[in-house]
């Protein structure tokens, strides 16, 4: 049976990690655990950076943006002797026999590792991306997404008044929910995505169509990051379509800022799930959401799983332009 249990956060934080670390901790407690926060993610171990903490060391954050915890990228957590190394610190130096990892793939290809080497490790998804394919949804991604609804927004009104064309990189690393979403939010006019590609001259005549025929006074073009660079891109557009085209990059902006009632709610009841799996006995696990139902999935199998690309958006947003 377990006794302490620690939790991290690590990779990029997203909003309602908060809530979910709030969760966590005080499921844990409530079940009669003792509760360890490991601070800067996986490097927090091995700086022995570990805290206990009690309930109120969590008050006040379920509204808050970021990680109270702090988090960290680690490279070093892919070598099998640092995994090995990192279990044995967590075991004999701080007795801790399980492990809350929130966070995106690389944590948990972490959390992996860790079970493996004997730590009892459950993984809850938490990142704007919305890449984890066991979950419908990452905690931090409807957040992100209305940053950058928010912006498109605000682009828009400064679009129409310059009768400009803006492009727009939104994040999502290799994931392009956060940009077709948005597009479908904001009635933007084209989006690209690694998901689905549209080759330059493709996209050179939309915009004469939609600009030239149909007389649009903007126009809105979403790209996830990765595609292309969204500057050349623009000056492309700007010297074949007839229109000035600027490129704006929201960058790390959308990564921060007061989570979204729902990013609370996936992060309170993942975490509180996250306890009850650990108290089931399961390891090399995560959580997610599926069909509205919360469920886990082996860690193994869920890096595997391909996320669904969003043809469907596609679609919508083609026939309501
Ligand atoms: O995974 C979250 C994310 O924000 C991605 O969308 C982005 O590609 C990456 O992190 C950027 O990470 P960093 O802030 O470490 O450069």
């Amino acid at each position: 049976m377990i006794k302490k249990v620690g939790i991290l956060t690590s990779g990029g934080d997203a909003p309602g990690m908060n809530a979910a670390i709030r969760a966590v901790v005080r499921a844990g407690l409530d079940s009669g655990l003792e509760m360890y926060v490991i601070y800067e993610g996986y490097k927090g171990i091995f700086d022995r950076n570990i805290e206990k903490v009690n309930r109120t060391f969590v008050s006040d954050i379920v509204n808050r943006g970021g990680t109270k915890i702090g988090t960290a990228r680690y490279p070093g957590m892919a070598n099998p002797e640092v995994q090995k190394e990192a279990a044995r610190i967590l075991r004999e130096e701080f007795q801790i026999d399980a492990l809350v990892a929130i966070g995106g793939d690389g944590t948990y290809r972490g959390a992996l590792a860790l079970s493996r080497n004997g730590i009892k490790c459950v993984g809850i998804p938490g990142t704007i991306d919305n890449d984890i394919a066991s979950s419908d949804f990452t905690i931090g991604f409807f957040t992100a997404l209305q940053t950058i609804v928010d912006c498109v927004d605000k682009l828009r009104d400064t679009s129409s008044s310059h009768k400009r064309c803006s492009v727009i990189e939104t994040m999502g690393r290799y994931c392009g929910d956060l940009a077709v979403y948005a597009a479908v939010a904001t009635g933007a006019d084209i989006v690209i995505t690694r998901e689905n590609p549209m080759p330059e001259l493709d996209l050179f005549e939309q915009v004469r169509l939609q600009t030239q025929v149909e007389h649009k006074r903007h126009l809105i073009v979403l790209v996830t990051e990765h595609v292309c660079d969204v500057n050349e891109l623009a000056d492309k557009i700007t010297k074949e379509c007839g229109i000035e085209a600027k490129a704006e990059i929201l960058g790390r902006i959308q990564r921060g800022g007061t989570p979204t009632a729902m990013d609370r709610f996936l992060g309170t009841t993942m975490g509180a799930k996250a306890i009850e799996e650990l108290l089931n006995d399961k390891t090399g696990i995560c959580i997610g959401i599926l069909n509205n139902q919360i469920v886990s999935t082996p860690i193994e199998e869920a890096l595997q799983m391909e996320n669904k690309p969003n043809k469907v958006y596609k679609h919508v947003l083609q026939r309501t332009r």
